[in-house]
């Protein structure tokens, strides 16, 4: 009886400690909203299905978000009389999208489960869904984030990393926010997807020695050496739509986009995990996964911290 009582006791204390300790859950929302993932899910590919890139979009944000103060959505805030928002810092203006999506989700969400699903969730799942149903491996996503009260420009500018960085700069920028080098390598195979805008490898292709150059030919053609800056171009130059590992083959041939790309595979240190992984889905698989649910770890907000927006745009008044 006493020792049933004991073991009663060291399990809700362990439990309540494991709590503490994890603060997300993947089933978070099973009770108050079992809805809400598939709910995303559906939107998300309705989404990718009306517009492919906005799957690459959609991954992006959440990595924006994260490495600034945080998982907290702090990057869907628009500005206010009190702050000035993320959406216009270098690495996002003209840059950044997939905004109108999350509104979306976010309004299905409001009319199921009013007030309880927050932005910052709607990210990291919309994240993993863009992942999944462009090719990609899948994870669970801890959930259970709450929203910021206000965001911070200065901080993206500070915080997101550049594509003119070479690989010391990229390496410090991850471990900042708790990240190692092999999640940085493994992270920044998202570039398999998606787009970028001249302005972002313009130096890349006219400057650069360590690059192919029929490769830097053709991407000059639609990037001139000056002008244009918002024209696009895909960050992986044969399969931008499929999540695999070919944006690491494009590494091997010197057909990275972005300096920063090349800079994985350029001589260094670096060089033997982007071979590993130009030759191992499975391998590259496995380590994304496991780098996005530490990314999707960074300080979030949890318990009574912030609050759950009702519109991922503002603060609830
Ligand atoms: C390693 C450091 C990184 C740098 C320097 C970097 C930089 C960039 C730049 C410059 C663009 C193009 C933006 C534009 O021209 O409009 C871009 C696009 C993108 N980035 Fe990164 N990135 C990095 C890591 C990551 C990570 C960790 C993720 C996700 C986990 C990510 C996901 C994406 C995606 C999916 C796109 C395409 C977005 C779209 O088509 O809308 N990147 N990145
Ligand atoms: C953002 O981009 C717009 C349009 O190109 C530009 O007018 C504005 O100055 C930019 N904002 C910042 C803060 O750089
Ligand atoms: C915004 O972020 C910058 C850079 O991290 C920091 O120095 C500044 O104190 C922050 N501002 C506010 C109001 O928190
Ligand atoms: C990398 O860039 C940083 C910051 O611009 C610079 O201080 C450093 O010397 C560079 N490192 C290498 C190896 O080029
Ligand atoms: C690659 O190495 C060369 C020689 O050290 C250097 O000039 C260049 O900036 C590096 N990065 C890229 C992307 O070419």
């Amino acid at each position: 009886m006493a020792s049933n009582l004991l073991v009663l006791l060291v399990l809700v204390a362990s439990s309540a400690f494991l709590k503490a300790d994890g603060k997300l859950s993947p089933d978070y929302y099973s009770c108050k909203c079992p809805k809400a993932s598939s709910i995303v899910e559906a939107e998300v590919r309705a989404a990718i299905d009306h517009e492919t890139r906005i799957g690459a979009s959609l991954l992006r944000l959440h990595f924006h978000d994260c490495f600034v103060n945080g998982c907290d959505a702090s990057i869907l805030l628009d500005d206010t009389g009190s702050f000035v928002g993320e959406k216009t810092a270098g690495p996002n203006n003209n840059s950044a999208r997939g905004f109108d999506v999350v509104d979306d989700i976010k309004a299905k969400l409001e009319k199921t489960c009013p007030g309880v699903v927050s932005c910052a969730d709607i990210l990291a799942l919309a994240a993993r869904d863009s992942t999944v149903y462009l090719g990609g491996p899948s994870w669970k996503v801890g959930l259970g984030r709450r929203d910021s009260l206000t965001a911070n420009r200065t901080a993206a500018n500070t915080f997101l990393p550049s594509p003119t960085f070479n690989l010391s700069a990229l390496v410090s920028s991850f471990a900042v926010q708790g990240l190692s080098f092999k999640n940085m390598v493994a992270l920044s195979g998202s570039h398999t997807i998606g787009r970028a805008r001249c302005i972002s490898f313009r130096a890349r292709i006219y400057t650069e020695s360590s690059i192919d150059s029929s490769f830097a030919k053709s991407r000059q053609r639609k990037c001139p050496a000056s002008g244009d800056d918002n024209n696009i171009a895909p960050l992986d130059i044969r399969t931008s739509t499929h999540f695999d590992i070919q944006y690491y083959k494009n590494l091997l041939n010197k057909r990275g986009l972005l300096h920063s790309d090349q800079e994985l595979y350029n001589g260094t240190s670096a060089d033997s995990l982007v071979k590993k992984y130009s030759t191992d889905t499975t391998v590259f698989f496995r380590d994304f996964a496991r780098a996005m649910v530490k990314m999707g770890k960074i300080k979030p907000l949890t318990g009574r911290e912030g609050e759950i927006r009702i519109n991922c745009r503002k603060v609830n008044s």
